[in-house]
């Protein structure tokens, strides 16, 4: 099926989803159009979304092998991937390992203070609102999830920060912050909860451990240029550029 011809689901601002080839499936396709501050800056990065499909593809990946399950079947294509469908719970659920972004400016810390711990934060998913931050009474006052999902959320992000952490640290990064989402996935009147949306430089924070240069989309919103060189560079030693089709201005090569 080619991708004119298959439905529509959702246009989000980076991606798109469409109905997949099995009932409980979608293709999750990836735009290279980048946003900031609420949709209130944007552009096309050439070649972005390819680099984030990969990116994502691998994380998943190797979360799904250490038992964090999660939403990625397989990589379809250059940036289409086929996901599980879930019924997306409504929050942005964001770890921190340092100081940096809106933490920084809510609590006039300077970027770059580690955290004496990792702190997990909840934002309530509405681009009209703005995303507001929440705290887990909210959440249950307000059916986004239960106790029990919570708890699961909580210690699944906890794992994924572990995990990540170690990579990256490996390849000479550092994860200072990521934003994940999770979804229920239904079996029969039970569902349980797992990880979906994506993982790349869109949604995380990542410094070299070195230099302390921003890999991430820190560079697009401050910009600070050679954002897809950046994202490259983090593809690149992960070691994920093989079959990388190569990103040249104007385009990609293949
Ligand atoms: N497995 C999944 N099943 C259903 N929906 C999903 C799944 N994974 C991600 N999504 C949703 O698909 C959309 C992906 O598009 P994108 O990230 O571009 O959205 P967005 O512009 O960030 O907007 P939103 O505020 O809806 O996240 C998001 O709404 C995300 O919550
Ligand atoms: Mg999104």
């Amino acid at each position: 099926m080619t991708t004119k011809s298959r439905k529509k689901i959702y246009e989000g601002k980076a991606k798109i989803l469409y109905e997949g080839p099995e009932p409980g499936t979608l293709v999750q396709y990836f735009k290279d159009d980048a946003t900031a501050f609420n949709a209130q800056k944007k552009a096309v990065l050439d070649g972005k979304g390819v680099i984030n499909n990969r990116i994502s593809e691998f994380v998943m990946t190797k979360l799904n092998n250490i038992g964090v399950q999660n939403h990625f079947i397989k990589r379809l294509n250059l940036r289409e991937q086929l996901i599980r469908e879930v019924e997306i719970i409504p929050l942005e659920v964001v770890c921190r390992n340092v100081v940096a972004g809106s933490m920084a400016k809510r609590f006039g810390l300077p970027e770059g203070q580690q955290l004496p711990r990792s702190i997990i934060e909840f934002y309530y998913k509405n681009d009209a609102l703005e995303d507001p931050m929440v705290t887990e009474e909210h959440v249950t006052a307000f059916n986004w999830a239960n106790t029990q999902e919570i708890d699961e959320i909580l210690a699944m992000t906890l794992r994924v920060n572990d995990f990540l952490s170690g990579m990256f640290a490996a390849v000479g990064i550092t994860l200072v912050d990521f934003k994940i989402e999770y979804g229920r996935l239904f079996e029969g009147e039970f569902s349980r909860v797992i990880l979906a949306d994506e993982i790349s430089p869109d949604s995380c924070r990542l410094w070299d451990s070195t230099t302390g240069d921003k890999l991430d989309k820190d560079r697009f919103r401050r910009d600070m240029g050679n954002v897809i060189e950046s994202y490259t560079e983090v593809a690149k030693r992960l070691g994920i550029m093989g079959d990388m089709p190569k990103v040249i201005e104007g385009g990609i090569t293949s």
